[in-house]
């Protein structure tokens, strides 16, 4: 059955394709410290990975561990954020560094629920870090993903209305295996290859099973209401 091919012909092209972001290991090295993902999924909630780069880099030389950015003055961590915006994320942000600390000698949560009751840590951003950070089945739906898995299964409804349908089929494609890989392998492909306009379905590595490929319309999806 095609479905059980996705997660291999994707992870192949991971392999081959990852992009190399501050907030990733290479190939063979140890997942990122749950703090870098966290940290890294929280910025770019905010904004585009080009932008968060920077950020990242100086986030991490100032304050590399938890403990450290827990211990952090307010204002000088609110300046540092500032440029990326929404500051009531920055104010959780510090609240969940300090929890984590004072509360969880430091260590993040190891799964979604744990994750979620931190200050600031919402569905996404808990099963991000479950997945990349340690390596648990956990299913990872950014905006480009809902591109992606919308295309792939040739979804009819528009979003928002979609989004619970798109999670289940998400669901359907992860693997318990390499899953943060898996996730983050999803994510390249709606930021790369599977764009908005004119997707490069050609050199996609799920061009074969996507049904919107198949019917000749990728741009057709994730489907708009009608006006
Ligand atoms: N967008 C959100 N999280 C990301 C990640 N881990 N890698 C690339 N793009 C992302």
């Amino acid at each position: 059955e095609e479905r059980v091919e996705i997660p291999a012909m994707l992870l192949r092209w991971y392999d081959r394709h990852a992009r190399a972001l501050p907030w990733r290991s290479p190939p063979g090295v140890p997942a990122p410290s749950p703090y870098r993902v966290w940290l890294s999924e929280v910025m770019l909630q905010q904004t585009t990975v080009a932008a968060a780069w920077r950020y990242f880099e100086a986030f991490t030389t100032r304050w590399p561990t938890v403990e450290a950015l827990a211990a952090a003055d307010d204002a000088d961590m609110m300046a540092a954020w500032a440029g990326l915006g929404y500051y009531a994320r920055a104010r959780n942000m510090l609240a969940c560094a300090r929890t984590v600390t004072r509360d969880h000698g430091g260590r993040f949560p190891d799964n979604e629920a744990g994750l979620r009751a931190l200050p600031g840590i919402g569905a996404y951003t808990a099963a991000a870090i479950a997945a990349i950070a340690f390596d648990r089945r956990a299913v990872v739906v950014d905006a480009n993903v809902e591109r992606v898995v919308a295309r792939l299964f040739a979804v009819e409804e528009p979003l928002p209305a979609a989004k619970s349908l798109l999670h289940g089929f998400a669901d359907s494609i992860t693997p318990s295996a390499r899953a943060g890989d898996f996730a983050q392998a999803m994510m390249d492909l709606g930021a790369t290859l599977c764009s908005p306009r004119n997707p490069a379905c050609a050199l996609c590595p799920l061009n074969e099973p996507c049904a919107a490929r198949r019917a000749g319309t990728p741009e057709r999806f994730p489907a708009k209401a009608a006006k």
